[in-house]
């Protein structure tokens, strides 16, 4: 399986942090904040990735993570996105570099506590379709939130004003190859961008989507207060690894 990280947007909510840099170059606690997602599909047995950035700062991204060796990777790709059109538009870059596999995509600024190994390795059991991953927050009206019908999902609505579960839709998606036909069927929403979850809307239309619901923490880190919270988690983290390893 192949793996895509998305960062690019313009990060207007983290002004004036943003100004002169991507948000994804920003600090989360002892790394810049695009370490934790690639650490995250490396550590799930990803070795292809490809970035998509855009806004301030792209060729930072390649003084940071050069050939991607020093993670482990066999390859890191680079693409630009032009304009603000939104998480699917950015995906929309990696039909080439997909070439039919199927793909795990997670957005640069969301952080995991533990391995998602589980999850990919149930998606590649999967005879097709996609895979999304839950998680129960509070604040759902930031965040994509799943519409149930007992056990199976009927919808995904992005920030909803009246949220209808108490789940979000974490930024890890896993796709089959279908996902660029379906981004080709979008229109623009309200706020003028291709959104990740009506492509998601399109996997449940065809009864194709299936999901995980996350054990661990999970942040995203895009406004100030997520991004401080993410720190302070990745902090206390570390801690208990440093704990752990001393008493052993
Ligand atoms: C994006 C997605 C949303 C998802 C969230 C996860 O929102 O649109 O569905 O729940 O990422 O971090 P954004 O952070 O771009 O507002």
């Amino acid at each position: 399986m192949k793996g895509v990280i998305l960062a690019g947007g313009l990060g207007t909510r983290l002004h004036p942090l943003t100004k002169v840099t991507n948000k994804h170059l920003l600090p989360v606690y002892d790394q810049p904040m695009i370490y934790y997602p690639l650490q995250t599909l490396c550590t799930a047995g990803i070795r292809e990735v490809m970035l998509v950035t855009g806004g301030n700062s792209a060729g930072d991204f390649l003084r940071l993570l050069g050939n991607g060796a020093d993670f482990g990777l066999r390859g890191i790709y680079y693409a630009y996105q032009q304009g603000e059109g939104g998480i699917a538009d950015a995906l929309r870059l990696c039909e080439h570099f997909a070439d039919g596999h199927r793909i795990a995509v997670i957005l640069g600024d969301n952080i995991f506590q533990r391995s998602i190994e589980p999850v990919v390795r149930r998606f590649a059991e999967q005879p097709s379709g996609a895979r999304i991953l839950l998680k129960e927050v509070e604040e759902l009206q930031r965040f994509g939130v799943p519409v149930f019908d007992g056990e199976r999902i009927v919808a995904v609505e992005e920030k909803p004003a009246r949220p209808k579960s108490p789940f979000a839709v974490t930024g890890l998606y896993m796709y089959d190859e279908r996902v660029f036909d379906f981004i080709r069927s979008l229109a623009p929403s309200a706020r003028g961008e291709l959104e990740i979850a009506d492509v998601n809307n399109c996997y449940i239309r065809d009864g194709d989507l299936e999901y995980d619901v996350l054990e661990g923490w999970w942040s995203d880190a895009g406004t100030f207060e997520s991004l401080f919270h993410a720190g302070e988690l990745i902090a206390r983290e570390k801690l208990r690894v440093r704990q752990q390893m001393d008493r052993q």
